[in-house]
């Protein structure tokens, strides 16, 4: 195993997310505090008094399990690994499925894990361009071809982070069946499968062939990043051996954390509709400044969307003068390896995108102007 990468999007959270108090660069949905869980689920602080700090089952508590297998077709709790965010259910897929010299077949851009993890448990990496000259969307045929030539893995992130890009239904299927076919797995990073827009469709919650991992997770479009919940669904024999590192690991979960998640998933939909009404509201507040002001692709799924800037605009130098000046985070996209683009989030509603984007335009103004001074 190699050293790791650093990973320039963490690294970059951490330096400045912190001291902002407008957030128009996260992939999530306005996070929830206790309180507003506890309401919406119709519990009350006193409800949790009666939970024990023991060690738990590390492969997730049976009722949570439960509930998440409830969101796949076909599906039991026997079927889930619960893991610590959906980071972990990712690292302890790789580590268990990958060998030095394998191909995986990914996106480009990507979040950086679909791409960092593979490489550093040895394998080849075949980055797929999702920019096709007009837009951004999935490469399908590329990505076939690629199967095809004997990847051992391919990844697939939909609706997409950072591009907002969303694979109809029957290009997720041809996807599969050529995956299917080559023996290659299947690994679905579902982080934001439950918001897309008009016109996209909701994926095909089942696994999609014998060789196929789906990854999912609480902390999207349930807004709760900090709770650390996410999931892997696949074969048993795969996720046995996901376990068995998990226990060198982080073994289990806090037990209180799980009650907190199987309130989550039991007010699923209340959760969802809420968030998706957010979303909607803030895409459209974005979408009316952004057209004619900055190049972008119309996100179809997901929280984010990667709009071009205009040459020789700096993407890292405009949000550090975004988080320093005016205290609004967004993401360069020199993060994802191209500080032509950046990355905006649209997750915590109208309100805030509308002062985001505020201080967007007058940083905007100034590095257009001042543009090779
Ligand atoms: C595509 C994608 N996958 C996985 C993750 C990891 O999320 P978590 O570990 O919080 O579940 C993220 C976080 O931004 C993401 O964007």
């Amino acid at each position: 195993m190699s050293d790791a990468t650093p990973f320039l999007l963490e690294q970059y959270f951490s330096e400045f997310q912190g001291d902002c108090e407008i957030n128009i660069g996260s992939s999530g949905c306005a996070e929830l505090s206790v309180s507003e869980l506890l309401t919406i689920a119709g519990s009350t602080p006193n409800d949790l008094g009666g939970v024990v700090f023991r060690d738990a089952d590390p492969s997730g508590e049976l009722a949570m399990r439960a509930l998440i297998a409830e969101q796949y077709v076909g599906a039991s709790h026997d079927d889930i690994l619960a893991t610590h965010g959906s980071s972990e259910a990712l690292y302890l897929a790789m580590a268990c499925l990958l060998h030095p010299g394998d191909r995986v077949v990914v996106q480009s851009p990507c979040y950086q894990s679909l791409s960092e993890l593979p490489r550093m448990f040895g394998a080849v990496v075949d980055e797929c361009p999702m920019w096709n000259g007009l837009g951004f969307q999935f490469p399908v045929e590329t990505i076939c071809k690629r199967i095809k030539a004997g990847a051992k893995m391919v990844i697939i992130n939909s609706p997409h982070n950072p591009t907002g890009a969303t694979l109809q239904r029957d290009e997720l299927e041809d996807i599969a069946n050529c995956a299917d076919l080559h023996g290659t797995w299947l690994v679905l990073d579902d982080a934001f499968v439950d918001i897309v827009f008009d016109g996209a469709e909701l994926g095909i919650r089942r696994l999609l062939t014998p060789r196929c991992l789906r990854i999912g997770t609480l902390s999207k479009s349930f807004g709760l990043t900090g709770l650390r919940v996410g999931w892997c669904v696949g074969p048993h024999n795969v996720l046995k051996k996901m376990l068995c590192r998990k226990h060198y690991v982080t073994i289990n979960a806090c037990p209180l954390v799980e009650r907190l998640a199987i309130l989550a998933l039991q007010s699923r939909d209340t959760i969802l509709d809420r968030h998706r009404a957010q979303v909607r509201e803030g895409l459209a507040a974005l979408t009316s400044w952004i057209e004619g002001q900055l190049e972008w692709t119309p996100p179809k799924g997901g929280v984010c969307c990667y709009p071009r800037l205009p040459v020789g605009v700096s993407s890292r130098a405009l949000c550090i003068a975004l988080a320093k000046r005016h205290r609004v985070f967004a993401v360069p996209g020199s993060v994802f390896g191209d500080d032509g683009h950046i990355r905006i989030g649209f997750g915590g509603g109208s309100q805030d995108v509308a002062r985001g984007i505020e201080a967007l335009s007058t940083e905007l103004q100034h590095a257009v102007a001042t543009r090779g001074m």
